[in-house]
């Protein structure tokens, strides 16, 4: 009797002590400062050289999008409780389509160097066959506005959205497809790779086609959730980016370009730290949405591998050596709070609130966790490539102002602590210029410095308090640089 309590007993220490290890092997520490003893009003500390920017999408900002995209599409579905897939259309928008000289100006008035827009696939080959002229004139006009007022184009080519015809032949979930948008890039770069340096090939893949492919924010034709169909299209993503580089390297101007790819980089926690299972989910999420990439741009493996969601797609560069990327672009917004239910995969359960209990909420499912950029910045630095910070702001409504301003004192505080400490940081664009079209949420959630009254005949914009704050910031910097060349 005795002996088996004793074993039993050794069993329920090592079945403990099993547990812990198991813990301590995988919890990425989550930083939490103290923000009240940290000066937020010191300049920040950049190069010369660095870039200041906004950016946008050009189906969340332009409007007249009656081209077949997409999204158009999404935007008339209805879920299986009827509710409308989008919080309404992107209709007219904010208009920049006929009002970009405005935001020129806008821009010009907070002193970015640079501007990351993206071109609308839709508009230029609303046919398989066709290319629109009037379309292509347009970007042209865009980009000679911008270099007239000396900013900087930044392009990227596919920001969520593409035509209807390339949707309809199931997009990036099948590899023959690539070739219809090697086509489409290699039209753009020959258009305005004589004006324009910076390109990046996809924002953020994995966020695109978790929303197709898992939780429906995105358009997804196929009505269920399956992440090794997930796996596969971004595979298909990485090969695209890759035949991208490749084409636009090979054409006149190609040599001068920069060709990147933007990754968003979440920050992905347990919901509670002694919970194994919230460990786990945490673990298999970073390995999935940061890692996989990571690891592709970084050592040329691919691994998007998940026994309990099914994910088995193991892709490797066949050129590990040759890693085709002259930037990488890093989006920032927030950490998600995994839990273990949210295995669950149920929908409903996949819009938990995702941040921890006594975090200041955003207006999205994350909270307000500043900290998190200079994480970022250090995962995606294992890519050993300049890194630009192409987007980052904070979903919030006009009477959070303050919150605003106080977000973005905190980036500019992590970008220089992460430069200080050799962090090859080289830019920062705000997300963004504007309030604009936000997805599944429709026009409800505010990430400007502007905003955009959308009932008038046209729409006008009117700087917050995070603007002035911006172009304080921008002017500091510059200053401080030429200060310090003295
Ligand atoms: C994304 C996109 C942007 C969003 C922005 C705010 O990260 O989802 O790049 O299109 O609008 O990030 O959520």
């Amino acid at each position: 009797m005795k002996k088996i309590l004793k074993f039993t007993i050794y069993i329920l220490v090592f079945l403990v002590l099993a547990y812990f290890v198991a813990i301590f092997a995988i919890n990425r520490p989550i930083e939490k400062w103290d923000w009240q003893n940290i000066d937020l009003d010191q300049p920040a500390q950049v190069s010369k050289d660095f870039i200041w920017g906004v950016a946008s999408a050009s189906y969340q900002v332009e409007g007249h999008h009656d081209t077949g995209d997409n999204w158009g599409w999404w935007e008339t579905q209805v879920d299986k409780n009827g509710k409308p897939r989008v919080l309404g259309k992107a209709g007219t928008g904010n208009d920049e389509w006929n009002l970009y000289k405005e935001d020129i100006k806008n821009m010009k008035f907070l002193g970015v160097d640079s501007y990351r827009f993206s071109v609308s696939w839709s508009k230029i080959m609303p046919k398989e066959t066709q290319f629109n002229e009037e379309a292509l004139a347009h970007y042209d006009q865009l980009i000679d506005s911008l270099l007239d007022a000396k900013i900087i184009p930044m392009i990227t080519l596919h920001h969520f959205t593409h035509p209807m015809w390339f949707e309809k032949k199931g997009a990036f979930d099948k590899e023959e497809n690539i070739k219809y948008f090697v086509e489409f890039a290699k039209k753009v770069f020959e258009r305005y790779g004589d004006r324009v340096k910076f390109f990046a090939t996809f924002n953020e893949p994995m966020v695109y086609g978790y929303g197709r492919h898992i939780t429906d924010t995105h358009p997804n034709p196929y009505g269920d959730s399956n992440f090794q169909r997930l796996g596969v299209m971004l595979k298909n993503t990485l090969i695209a980016h890759d035949q991208v580089y490749e084409k636009i390297k090979s054409l006149p101007n190609g040599a001068n370009s920069e060709v990147g790819i933007v990754k968003s980089m979440m920050q992905m926690d347990p919901y509670c730290k002694y919970d194994l299972g919230d460990q786990i989910v945490a673990h298999y999420a970073q390995k999935l949405f940061a890692d996989a990439y990571v690891n592709y741009f970084s050592k040329g493996v691919f691994n998007f591998q998940a026994f309990p969601v099914g994910a088995d797609v193991l892709y490797k560069n066949p050129t590990p050596n040759n890693i085709k990327l002259d930037f990488i672009g890093l989006n920032y917004y927030s950490h998600n709070a995994f839990n273990l239910e949210y295995l669950n995969f149920d929908l409903d359960k996949a819009t938990l609130p995702l941040y921890y209990p006594g975090e200041i909420p955003t207006d999205l499912d994350y909270g307000y966790y500043p900290e998190g950029l200079y994480r970022a910045i250090k995962d995606i630095s294992q890519i050993k490539k300049p890194i630009y910070i192409t987007e980052n702001g904070i979903g919030l409504g006009e009477d959070k102002e303050e919150l605003r301003k106080e977000h973005l004192k905190t980036a500019i505080y992590d970008l220089s602590k992460a430069i200080k400490e050799g962090y090859p940081v080289k830019a920062y664009y705000y997300w963004s210029l504007n309030d604009n079209f936000e997805w599944d949420s429709g026009y409800s959630k505010s990430f400007g410095l502007f905003k955009v009254a959308r009932d008038t005949q046209t729409p006008t914009r009117t700087p917050k308090q995070s603007a002035l704050l911006y172009k304080e910031i921008i002017a500091k910097a510059k200053q401080a640089v030429t200060e310090t060349k003295k």
